[in-house]
């Protein structure tokens, strides 16, 4: 018998259409929650069963989880990937899908959380995601939360590669985890099935933490040609956030994230993440893969 469909809970964004195409090519049935402004011709076209609804109206929430197996989310607000999203969406949506999982009979809730969420109440957005890993275990959700470090994938913005120059906030000798989105998105839809404890949080990133400096040296070796790091010091980007902060909130929070970067505590533990997923890939082959990716020939 066909297994019931997995909702996944931001499907049209940039890491949850990779969770959807990995779910569907894991041979499972998929729907996706949609706002209602929002194009699902995509998601339609691969065969993904749309429902209309907003993480904002929790009866919508209700009727996209009925007969539903399990829940992935990707979701957030504060990447603002629709005018007018904001971190509200972390708050109040976050809470009424916790609420609404508790209330439907969902075998497997996974969230996609932030690495140190637990060590950050000065960083809105990571704060968030604990406070959502707290609700769902609180409401008795069965869940995993898995929480990522730095989307690798990110190095790449503003072309980047082409330039020559990858462009960083703060010291650029610190280490951190990255790890690329492909490898989460795999890792998220795997999360539905695989065996964890129930409320388990899983670090997830490449073999090492590496700093921006370093990522420009694997890849400069990978390209055969120099790449090099801009960054703007710590302290300009702090000021900027403490000006900016009052008129756009968003500047306080990505400045607190960029302050925790500098502790370099952003790192995570994999031990986990190769016991239940298999595979913890090393930095050069996560760059070597994205750099593939965006078709860029390997030298090296
Ligand atoms: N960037 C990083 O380094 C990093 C690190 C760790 C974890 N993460 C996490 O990774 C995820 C990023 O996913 P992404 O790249 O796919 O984000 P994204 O491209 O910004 O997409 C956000 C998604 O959320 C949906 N959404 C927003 N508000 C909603 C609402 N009220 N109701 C229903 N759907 C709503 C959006 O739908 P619309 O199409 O309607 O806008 C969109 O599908 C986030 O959870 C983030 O916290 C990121």
């Amino acid at each position: 018998m066909e297994k019931a469909p997995v909702l996944v809970v931001g499907g049209t964004g940039r890491l949850g259409g990779q969770v959807v195409r990995a779910l569907l090519s894991r041979g499972r049935q998929v729907r996706a929650l949609v706002r209602p402004a929002s194009d699902a011709a995509p998601l339609e076209a691969d065969g993904v069963e749309v429902a209309r609804g907003d993480m904002m109206d929790p009866d919508s929430l209700l009727r996209a989880m009925d007969g539903v197996d399990a829940v992935v989310t990707t979701a957030a607000g504060y990447t603002r990937h629709s005018k007018g999203d904001t971190d509200e969406i972390d708050i109040v949506g976050n809470r009424n899908l916790a609420d609404a999982a508790a209330r439907s009979d969902i075998r497997r809730f996974v969230l996609t959380s932030i690495l140190t969420c637990d060590q950050t109440p000065t960083v809105p957005h990571f704060w968030n995601k604990k406070l959502m890993e707290d609700r769902l275990e609180e409401q008795g959700v069965p869940f995993v939360a898995l929480r990522p470090g730095a989307f690798l994938d990110q190095i790449a913005r503003d072309d980047a590669f082409a330039k020559g120059r990858l462009s960083w906030f703060g010291s650029p000798d610190v280490p951190l985890t990255f790890v690329l989105t492909a490898d989460l998105a795999a890792f998220l839809a795997a999360a539905v099935d695989v065996e964890v404890h129930g409320g388990e949080r899983i670090d997830i990133g490449c073999d090492r933490p590496v700093s921006i400096r370093d990522l420009a040296q694997i890849s400069g070796r990978l390209l055969g040609r120099e790449i090099g790091v801009r960054s703007i010091p710590a302290p300009v980007v702090r000021t900027a956030g403490s000006v900016l902060g009052g008129a756009v909130p968003m500047a306080r929070d990505m400045s607190s994230m960029m302050e925790w970067f500098q502790t370099g505590k952003y790192v995570a533990d994999t031990t986990r993440q190769r016991e239940v997923f298999g595979v913890v890939p090393t930095a050069e082959d996560a760059v070597t893969r994205l750099l593939t990716a965006l078709g860029y020939p390997i030298q090296a």
